[in-house]
């Protein structure tokens, strides 16, 4: 695994931004696997600030998305798809069927995963997935304890990632309490990973994921099973791995 510490935030954010860009540039027809959460937010401001002054093109990239909640039309402001509109689709020239978000609203949850699975498959695989992380070690949403073989699947999310997330909405009980997500077996499908991390709060994850054991209690740690990971962290994120003396890049 590749580890990049950045200054602060938005050197963070540059940084990811930078690779992503690269993978846009040697492929330009290849598939990207886009992430949600606070962490991602500046390195997609970066691309579309990056595509104005024209640099970067998207019209021939295609993108699926890691995950969304169950029960959250595309239209509501908290959910993934909306995310992903006011954050990147609409500021860019990627075609709007090259974009694929899971339905939350999907009639059939499982068709719908199940329809996820083969549409990775039918767009040739992820080129190049980005992962942020959650404390307690999730990716997209797999959840400490989830099975490591599954693909998309649905997920009922823990109470932590519950709290976590409760700062998007007005009250708990609005926080959805299950999600449809790619499973850790589609993430570590993706021929490359770049992961996300930003923020002192993210520092133990970040060590048990990168130097603990690779185990389900800690979804990330899989990660260092993969032979094609590089991890983007500002300093406070990396904190940790610098105490116990983890090798960075540079
Ligand atoms: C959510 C998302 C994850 C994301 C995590 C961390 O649970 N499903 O994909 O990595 O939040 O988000 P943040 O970057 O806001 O800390």
């Amino acid at each position: 695994m590749r580890i990049y510490e950045c200054a602060g935030y938005d050197a963070m954010s540059r940084q990811a931004a930078s690779l992503i860009a690269a993978q846009v540039l040697l492929k330009p027809e290849g598939v990207l696997g886009l992430a949600t959460g606070s962490t991602p937010i500046g390195l997609y401001r970066q691309l579309v600030a990056w595509h104005r002054q024209g640099v970067v093109r998207f019209a021939g990239i295609r993108t699926v998305n890691l995950d969304e909640y169950l029960g959250l039309p595309p239209t509501h402001q908290q959910s993934y798809r909306y995310f992903m509109q006011q954050h990147l689709f609409d500021h860019i020239d990627i075609k709007a069927e090259n974009t694929h978000v899971l339905n939350g609203l999907a009639p059939d949850p499982q068709a719908e995963c199940a329809a996820f699975d083969r549409l990775i498959r039918d767009l040739g695989g992820v080129d190049l997935q980005l992962l942020g992380m959650g404390h307690n070690g999730h990716i997209a949403f797999n959840e400490p304890g989830d099975n490591f073989g599954l693909g998309t699947h649905v997920v009922t999310l823990s109470e932590r990632t519950i709290d976590a997330n409760q700062r998007f909405f007005d009250r708990r009980e609005q926080v959805p309490r299950h999600a449809l997500s790619m499973g850790i077996k589609s993430i570590m499908g993706a021929r490359r990973i770049l992961v996300v991390v930003s923020g002192a709060d993210k520092a133990e994850a970040v060590y048990q994921a990168v130097a603990g054991r690779v185990t389900d209690q800690v979804p990330a740690s899989i990660l260092q099973l993969h032979p094609d990971v590089t991890l983007v962290g500002d300093t406070a994120a990396l904190s940790k791995l610098k105490k116990e003396g983890v090798p960075l890049c540079g």
